[in-house]
């Protein structure tokens, strides 16, 4: 370039350079919008992608819905309705806050939004495009909000260049949603993949509903129980040697205090406690809730805050796999009888496994990214899908 002079980029450049921070690919977008729509209190939250979400995405809830004259500065850049001032930064709540992910997704890609708040009487639609906005329109739509994605990075060829081909997009979502189901019982979430329905969680609020929706329920009867406290952390959940074992630690999924993690530390004391009852080459299943006080873990270790550093590694790691190795030498004893997993006819349990949601927490943070932890293939093994809302009619 000849021209060296200083110039200030135009709004629109600036824009499609901070969205690559945000909507890095499909499975991140996604994950911005259905944060929003936790935020707006959804208890019912659909996902509907085709081609991995690389030629579109659309995330249906049952929300709050955006009122008329918001809908303008829901797209802009630092306009949020999360936070007044810099003070409410050390309190916040919410998932979002940086009033950031609806102006980063639109600024790269070809976004409708059909919004019908609580109470009133019809929707509204608008459109924005590039960063282009326009409307809004009078637009028929359930309460809540539907927003849809097209063309990912349409007019940014250059990260277009680095997304995945559909399927390795799709799992990715699938991952995501994965870890959404199984954080948050108490919410009715569905994946639909290509038209194929992958996920459907029911938003009993019960951990184990949540995982039969993943896994099914042959994998859930297989799974062992796990529910302990020591060294100053309580531990929850469920873990699956044998046959319910698998060929990687894609389906190894830890949660501290609401929020889900990756740890090579905790894999490994749960590997500790299975290896009598894991072939090699195999890697036990598990979905496990850790739950410790805030000063014992560090979790500002990477701005994704997927990785956590605890105070005492090895007080955790043994905590750890004392708690697994005691539910494994109780084994199937502790597993509820099959027929309380029966769709056919759900039985109230004698104890449900709710998952009590932490006092005081961060709102949990989810984060996906590639690494060398391969993902799960989008197949679904678990049960025949349960109803959720359908999705709003597709804006057009
Ligand atoms: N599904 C939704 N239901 C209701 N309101 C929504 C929804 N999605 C977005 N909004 C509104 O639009 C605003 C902008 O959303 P956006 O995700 O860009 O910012 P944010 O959530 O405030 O912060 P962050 O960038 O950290 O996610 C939100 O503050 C919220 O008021
Ligand atoms: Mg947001």
């Amino acid at each position: 370039m000849s021209d060296t002079r200083i110039v200030k980029l135009p709004p629109e450049v600036v824009g499609q350079i901070a969205a690559g921070e945000v909507v890095e690919r499909p499975a991140a977008a996604i994950k911005e919008m259905v944060e929003n729509s936790m935020d707006a209190g959804a208890t019912a939250i659909t996902v509907d992608i085709t081609d991995g979400g690389l030629t579109h995405m659309r995330v249906t809830d049952n929300g709050s819905g955006i009122k008329g004259r918001d809908l303008r500065l829901a797209f802009e850049r630092h306009a949020t309705s999360k936070i007044r001032s810099a003070d409410d930064l050390a309190h916040i709540s919410t998932l979002g806050f940086r009033g950031e992910a609806l102006a980063s997704i639109a600024a790269v890609s070809r976004v409708t939004l059909v919004t019908r708040p609580k109470g009133e009487d019809f929707g509204m639609q608008v459109r924005n495009e590039g960063g282009m906005y326009e409307g809004p329109v009078e637009a028929a739509s359930p309460e809540g909000t539907t927003i849809t994605v097209r063309d990912l990075f349409f007019n940014t060829p250059a990260r277009r260049k680095f997304l995945g081909k559909p399927g390795t997009e799709a799992n990715q979502v699938s991952d995501l949603m994965m870890r959404m189901i199984l954080s948050h019982p108490e919410i009715a979430f569905r994946l639909v993949s290509d038209r194929k329905t992958i996920y459907t969680s029911p938003g009993d609020g019960r951990i184990d509903s949540a995982v039969m929706s993943i896994y099914g329920v042959q994998t859930l009867r297989q799974l062992i129980r796990v529910h302990g406290a020591q060294s100053g952390l309580v531990l929850d959940g469920f873990v699956g040697v044998g046959e319910a074992s698998r060929a990687n630690r894609s389906h190894q999924s830890f949660f501290l205090n609401g929020r889900a993690m990756r740890s090579e530390l905790l894999s490994r004391a749960v590997e500790e406690a299975c290896r009598q009852r894991v072939m090699i080459g195999r890697f036990p299943l598990c979905v496990l809730y850790l739950t410790m006080p805030f000063e014992h873990v560090d979790v500002n270790v990477h701005p994704n805050k997927w990785e956590v550093r605890f105070q005492d590694e090895n007080a955790v790691a043994q905590a750890v796999t004392a708690i697994v190795t005691d539910a494994l030498s109780l084994g199937a004893a502790q597993l509820p009888p099959p027929s309380m997993f029966e769709e056919s006819a759900p039985p109230a349990p004698p104890a449900a496994i709710t998952k009590e949601e932490p006092v005081a927490q961060p709102a949990p943070s989810w984060h996906v990214r590639s690494s060398a932890w391969e993902t799960p293939p989008v197949v679904k093994e678990g049960p025949v899908a349960r109803e959720t809302p359908a999705p709003a009619p597709e804006p057009e």
